[in-house]
Formats: C-alpha cells, structure tokens, sequence
C-alpha cells in the first residue's frame, strides 16, 4: 500500500493541517515516536490501525497537552490518579480510566476505560496545544515490529503509509510509556515502561505486571507476547557466551548491557551502557535493535538487564521479542 509520498519535517503547521484533515503524522514524544490521528475522527482511527497492520481489538492511547484536557474525556478522575498525573506529566505514565462518551469503542477497543498520556516533548505538547482535539498515538511501527525511537525509524516503518513525520530528534527516553490501571487503592502495572514500579511504590502499593496470557490479557490486549521484534530472531539469555558458541561467530550479533563478551568479534557487538547505566541502556535499547536488525544476522541473542528499575521495561520487551 503506497498512498503517500512520505516527508520529513519540524513543521507544526504541516502537522497541524493535516491532522485536522484527519489524515496521520508521526510525531516525536520521549518515549518512542507516535503515528498520530484525531482521537475523535473514527476515519483518523480506523487509518492508523490500518497503516499499521494491527488488529483492532488492541486499543489505542489518547495524548492531551495537560490534566484538564484529560478531563474532558474521562468521567471520574480519582484523587490518587491525579496525584500521579501531578507527579508524573508530561511524561511517560499512561492510565487507565473510565471514559467519557466522545471516546469512541474503537479507540478502547470496546473497552469502558481510556488510556490517557500526556507525552513530554516540546514540540508535540506544541502541536497538541494548537489542536482543538486530543490525538490517538500507537507506537509508530508496523504490528510487532521495532518501535522507533528517530524520525528514520519511523521512515523505515511506515514510508508511503502516511503523509508527514514531525521529526523531534531522537527521543529522550527510548522506552514506552508504563501503562497502570487503579484496583481499590492499588495501582496495577499493565506494561513496564520509563516510569518504573519503584517510582510508583511511594504514592501507593504496586501489583506488577502479570505475564501474558493472564487475565491482564483481557484489560490490556497490548500485552501480546510476541512483540516489538526485529525480523532477525532473538534468543534472550543470561548465558549468552554458551548460546553464542552454537551459531558462526560472524552470522551472530550480541545485544549486551555494560561489557564486550571476550573471544567474540567486536563488529556484532553493541553494548547498551559501558557504565552500566540503565537509563542509557533504554535510550539506546530500540537503535540497537535496528542496526542489529540492518545485518542480516542468523540471529541476535540478547542478554537479561539487572532486573531493577528500567531494567525491568527493558527485560520485558527483550523477553517479548524472543518469543516467536
Ligand atoms: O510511550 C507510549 O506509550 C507510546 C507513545 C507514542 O505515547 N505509545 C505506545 O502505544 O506505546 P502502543 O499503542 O504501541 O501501546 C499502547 C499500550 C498497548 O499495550 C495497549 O493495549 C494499551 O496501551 N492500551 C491502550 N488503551 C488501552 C485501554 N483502553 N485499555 C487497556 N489497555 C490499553
Ligand atoms: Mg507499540
């Protein structure tokens, strides 16, 4: 499907204009790159699972530019989702919550209750301003594959599917959103994401993220486990030299956290954070995933983050990617 010939700008009022004609931008956030449609135009929504090949039943997350935006389109906003929404925005913390009626079922996927995020980036919390609509924005691949974290990601994704990408350099943060729902005085954890369980733990207590399969399935379909994948397959372990011995050393990439592994050829090598940072391991995590991906590999295989903080957002993409 070629319907567009694809650009690349910093243009707000390109974006702009065609997001009020319901057509689809991708746009920068700090997270990952967004493709973008009006939230409140179904032919805008049905377009962008379409541009990306993804069933409908998995449901999309409305961006606004601020907390009262958020109230427009939710019926209750309770006292410790806003206290998060003070805590956290804009920034990477996505809700659930009871939607209002101008949220259409194909957004939620039928589901009573809106995901909501307000991003931070500069100039989309710019455009979002200057809209009179909140924007719906999946992750700017193509059903389960890399999610972009550069305007050329995107490209490699989605050129001839969408008109304009709204290019806000590479993003800040490197890894989704963590999407949370409210039970009780509980917040569960739907996917890990940049703002991470400890985070959460002060504000009340936390109920991770059940694998899939599990009734989470049912609230968060986007929990699919295969998932954020690069086309070459991915096998995630923590013996990572063992595994690699099995596969012709100049056919094998390696996907590492702070260290080189010895007697392994450096060329098919990344290392996510030298310093073992693993604020930088997320930033670089997707990146890393295309140039490995552009080798044309027999294989990558991907060792485990300390499982902590990002490492556990970082863990959990990993995993998914190495389920075939
Ligand atoms: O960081 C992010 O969240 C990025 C940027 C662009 O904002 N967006 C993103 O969207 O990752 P997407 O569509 O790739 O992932 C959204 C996740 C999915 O797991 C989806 O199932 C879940 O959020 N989700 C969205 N709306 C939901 C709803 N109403 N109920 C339950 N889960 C929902
Ligand atoms: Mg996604």
């Amino acid at each position: 499907m070629v319907a567009h010939e694809t650009h690349i700008g910093k243009d707000l009022e390109v974006a702009a204009d065609l997001l009020a004609r319901g057509q689809l931008v991708a746009i920068p956030t700090e997270t990952v790159y967004g493709l973008a449609g009006n939230a409140l135009n179904a032919d805008a929504v049905r377009s962008i699972f379409a541009a990306k090949g993804r069933p409908q039943s998995n449901p999309l997350i409305v961006h606004t530019h601020s907390i009262a935006a958020i109230e427009d389109f939710v019926l209750d906003l309770p006292p410790l989702a806003l206290q998060l929404l003070e805590a956290f925005s804009p920034g990477p913390l996505t809700l659930l919550l009871p939607k209002k009626k101008g949220i259409s079922d194909a957004v939620t996927a039928g589901s009573p209750l809106t995901a909501v995020r307000i991003p931070n980036h500069p100039l989309t919390l710019e455009l979002l301003r200057r809209l009179d609509f909140p924007l719906v924005a999946p992750s700017a691949n193509r059903f389960m594959s890399i999610s972009p974290t550069t305007a050329e990601h995107v490209l490699q994704q989605l050129d001839g599917r969408i008109p304009y990408i709204l290019d806000g350099g590479p993003c800040s943060t490197g890894i989704e959103s963590t999407v949370i729902g409210f039970e009780q005085d509980a917040i569960r954890i739907y996917r890990q994401g940049a703002i991470t369980e400890e985070m959460l733990q002060s504000f009340a207590p936390v109920i991770a993220a059940s694998s899939p399969g599990t009734d989470a399935l049912l609230h968060s379909p986007g929990m699919l486990s295969h998932h954020y994948a690069p086309r070459t397959p991915l096998i995630w372990t923590s013996d990572v030299q063992y595994v690699a011995s099995g596969f012709p050393v100049e056919k094998t990439g390696l996907l590492l956290f702070s260290d080189k592994l010895p007697g392994f050829p450096e060329y098919n090598q990344i290392v996510l954070s030298p310093s073992g940072n693993l604020e930088e391991a997320a930033r670089g995590l997707y990146e890393a995933l295309y140039q490995l991906d552009a080798k044309k590999l027999d294989v990558i295989i991907a060792q485990p983050m300390p499982d902590e903080g990002l490492g556990r957002a970082i863990n959990d993409r990993l995993r998914r990617a190495s389920q075939s």
